[in-house]
């Protein structure tokens, strides 16, 4: 199987794709209001050099602005007369307007795409069905990780400026991340695809292209990509095609060298956790997960994020869903952070994290726990016209512009794929988390409102007021960490516990451990003010603790420090 193992560290490492270097910015980028002027020359492609692609098809141009809105226009007409909530207003990005960002310490990163004419509307219409497989159980001696790998070489050896090269594929997640775009008809917001539920079908699209270029450039319609199964006990280690062969082009060096095999991946990995025995890790993460797709995701808001429309600020929304911010966070930061935590490579940050190709697994994985979550969980996608309508541009097999909407990936049978019908041990009650200690003296803490506003830089224990259940309305109790500020440029996370008075004794399957907040850098300084919450009805039942006025919540500081405006219990709304 393995021919040699991977030899990696950080310093002596050479990445694949490291020759590409970013333009020197001219645009500044203030941390309190980031968003860059743009001047008329800076369209999309402007940035980069003129190509021809591999059809000989000139792909320099401009992205008219026209091309967008008479498509709208289109569309919206006829929808507009039979259905009134066309009216309502999905949140875009300004496609005409790319513009440099930054990455880590400020250097300035041009991630934008080559310029775009004619964008076409595309819809799929797949008839045959490919079972996208378990990464694990591909070997490095097998026919498809010699397509796989012939797939991801090809793209890593097109012109850099054709829109298909493997470094302007990772781009492509960069720039919809990182402040390429600022969100239509608000030149002054930034638009970004993660903390909102633009999330699942956003990386559900670009993963559905990125597969069709694979396709393409080995001439073969079979190929799909595979999927790091990290919620079953086989799949909680970097799978071996990735990490073999330190000379194949799935190999990235840029890669924490603690967590490579046999490391059991952690899924609330902390930078600065201790390593476990791996069956306690393998506990761990199954009740995280158990926690995660059921008892806090129970509505399209927990699972996939909050809404984001025309004119909101991302960076006051609600924010990401429960699966966003943990396992997918951590599962970034888990295989990309060195060192500390502000020091992540390729996947440990958003703007590189899709250079590194065990990315694509890891969100095919991200994709089929939506398929999960709706079939055997029984969730339901968000019906509202503006998640529906929402659409983004991305250049397809042919290296040819298409703009695609949220709601015509919904059905994976029309995009020609399902996933391979492995085990979900998660799925089994067995690996709910369980109470540390019954029936516990709860030690005395200050009230809310005498710690907050604070800086989370240690523990802070509060005893919080339940609400009174007036007998009408949600009797389903949500804990609120309110105004969660910090700045997006940096990686962030903290753990919350309920009703717990040892903290270093309470490990992820215990009940008494509720989840963490998380947030990855993006490479830009952005202030946001954000809120978490936690469904904690069914958690304090199995603590006993549904009869208690108030509860205990501790708050443990895992990164930088965020300030904290206030913890409350509220029914849900
Ligand atoms: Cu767009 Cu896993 O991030």
């Amino acid at each position: 199987m393995a021919s040699f193992r991977a030899m990696s560290s950080a310093t002596n490492c050479i990445p694949y794709s490291s020759s590409f270097s970013s333009k020197k910015s001219s645009f500044s980028n203030n941390r309190r209001n980031p968003v860059v002027k743009v001047t008329c020359k800076d369209r999309i492609g402007d940035h980069r050099p003129e190509t021809t692609s591999k059809n000989g098809e000139n792909s320099q141009g401009t992205l008219d602005r026209r091309d967008v809105l008479l498509g709208l226009g289109g569309l919206y007409s006829t929808s507009l007369a039979a259905n009134p909530m066309a009216l309502a207003k999905p949140a875009l990005p300004d496609f005409k307007d790319c513009v440099e960002a930054t990455q880590s310490n400020d250097v300035p990163i041009n991630c934008c795409p080559p310029a775009a004419t004619r964008i076409k509307d595309y819809v799929p219409s797949a008839t045959t069905i490919r079972t996208r497989m378990d990464a694990q159980s591909i070997t490095v001696d097998s026919d498809y990780y010699q397509k796989y790998s012939a797939a991801i070489q090809k793209m890593r050896n097109l012109s850099p400026a054709d829109p298909r090269n493997f470094r302007q594929q990772a781009n492509v997640h960069c720039a919809y991340c990182v402040g390429g775009y600022t969100l239509q008809g608000n030149p002054q917001l930034l638009y970004e695809i993660h903390g909102s539920w633009l999330f699942f079908p956003w990386h559900r699209w670009y993963l559905y292209f990125f597969e069709k270029i694979c396709q393409n450039l080995i001439d073969d319609d079979t190929f799909v990509l595979p999927f790091w199964n990290w919620d079953a006990p086989g799949g909680m280690q970097i799978p071996p095609m990735y990490n073999s062969i330190v000379t194949s082009p799935l190999y990235d060096c840029l890669r924490n060298p603690d967590h490579l095999p046999p490391s059991v991946i952690n899924l609330e990995w902390s930078d600065g956790d201790p390593t476990v025995p791996p069956n306690d890790q393998i506990k761990y993460n199954l009740a995280i997960m158990y926690a995660q797709m059921i008892t806090q995701s129970k509505t399209p808001t927990d699972f996939f994020g909050s809404p984001y429309r025309a004119g909101d600020d991302i960076t006051t929304l609600d924010g990401a869903g429960q699966i966003e911010q943990t396992p997918h966070n951590n599962v970034h930061s888990w295989t990309g952070t060195v060192v500390d935590s502000s020091n992540p490579i390729n996947m440990g940050a958003l703007y590189s994290a899709a250079r590194d190709p065990i990315f694509f697994a890891h969100h095919a994985n991200i994709d089929r726990l939506w398929t999960i979550w709706l079939n055997q969980l029984k969730g339901t996608n968000f019906t509202d016209p503006d998640w529906l309508n929402a659409y983004f541009i991305f250049y397809n097999e042919e290296a040819k512009p298409v703009r695609v909407k949220i709601q015509d990936c919904l059905d994976t049978s029309k995009l020609g794929y399902t996933y391979e019908d492995v085990p979900i041990p998660w799925l089994d009650v067995s690996a709910k988390s369980t109470p540390r200690a019954t029936a516990k003296t709860l030690p005395s803490a200050p009230d809310p409102s005498q710690i907050f506003p604070t800086t989370l830089d240690n523990p802070i224990n509060v005893i919080v007021e339940r609400p009174k259940n007036s007998g009408s309305g949600s009797s389903e109790e949500i804990l609120i960490i309110e105004g969660i500020e910090y700045d997006k440029g940096n990686y962030v996370k903290f753990n919350v516990y309920i009703n717990e008075d040892d903290v270093n004794a309470c490990h992820p399957d215990n009940t008494e451990f509720l989840g963490s907040f998380s947030s990855l850098p993006h490479g830009h300084g952005m202030n946001v003010r954000t809120n978490k919450r936690f469904r904690i009805s069914e958690v304090l039942e199995e603590l006993g603790a549904q009869d208690y006025d108030r509860v205990l919540v501790t708050l443990v500081p895992k990164s930088t420090p965020v300030t904290i405006n206030g913890v409350r219990i509220e029914f849900e709304s």
